[in-house]
């Protein structure tokens, strides 16, 4: 388990707002129109930390969808049992798994990972999630990717390093996440928001016999 999200499950709903300048359930929203999914789809929020994601995604697949959560912090995963029974939600499944190994039963239709990706390999989680995500399936990346083309961009990537520590993340391993992006999904959109802290990615699997460079 990671220590820092250990400790942090207890404050993480009221600390994130702050750590994020407010930009938090902006991003959420961003994800949750991003995502391309026809009702009665299966999502994987990967890193699903409390569950804040939760709401929104299950609105995208309705109430024949399946929205699958899964994170490797017991106490985060925690919180969002409890927001899963006090909402009564049956179609909402919650697996303690390390993104990097974590296998559904059956294929998916979209993978989203919303301040989460930074914090592993990106490159193996890749791998594992474009390996169960069907052809064509939707990715959602929201991260705190280095930005750059602005005057301040230098200043918002240095605010962005000196938080990584406390939120678990790492400048290098966000910049790696736009190239993998690039190099194996099709249709690749790319949003910067709130000044460059924070960049929103999606695109798709690209449909069988089109598979993109492995590089
Ligand atoms: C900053 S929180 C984001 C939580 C949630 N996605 C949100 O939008 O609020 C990052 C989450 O990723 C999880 N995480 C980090 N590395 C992970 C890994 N290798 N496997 C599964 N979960 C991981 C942490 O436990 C934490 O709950």
């Amino acid at each position: 388990m990671h220590p820092r999200y250990k400790h942090a499950a207890l404050i993480y709903d009221k600390a994130l707002p702050v750590f994020s300048f407010g930009a938090a359930p902006r991003i959420h929203t961003m994800v949750a129109r991003a995502v391309s999914v026809r009702p009665g789809a299966t999502i994987v929020d990967v890193g699903c930390g409390t569950g804040l994601m939760l709401p929104r995604l299950r609105d995208r697949v309705g109430p024949d969808g399946t929205v699958i959560g899964l994170d490797m912090t017991e106490p985060m995963l925690d919180r969002a049992r409890q927001r899963v029974t006090r909402a009564g939600w049956k179609n909402v499944e919650l697996h303690r798994a390390d993104m990097a190994d974590f296998e559904p039963g059956a294929p998916a239709d979209a993978a989203v990972f919303v301040l989460s990706l930074s914090a592993a390999d990106p490159a193996r989680v890749f791998h594992r999630t474009l390996g169960y995500l069907r052809p064509g399936g939707s990715v959602v990346i929201a991260d705190g990717i280095p930005a750059h083309g602005r005057w301040y961009h230098p200043a918002v990537n240095l605010y962005a390093g000196f938080r990584a520590p406390f939120v678990g993340s790492d400048l290098g391993r966000a910049a790696e996440i736009a190239r993998l992006a690039r190099a194996h999904l099709v249709d690749v959109r790319t949003e910067v928001i709130w000044a460059g802290l924070y960049t929103v990615i999606s695109g798709r699997v690209p449909p069988k016999g089109d598979e993109r460079d492995d590089s």
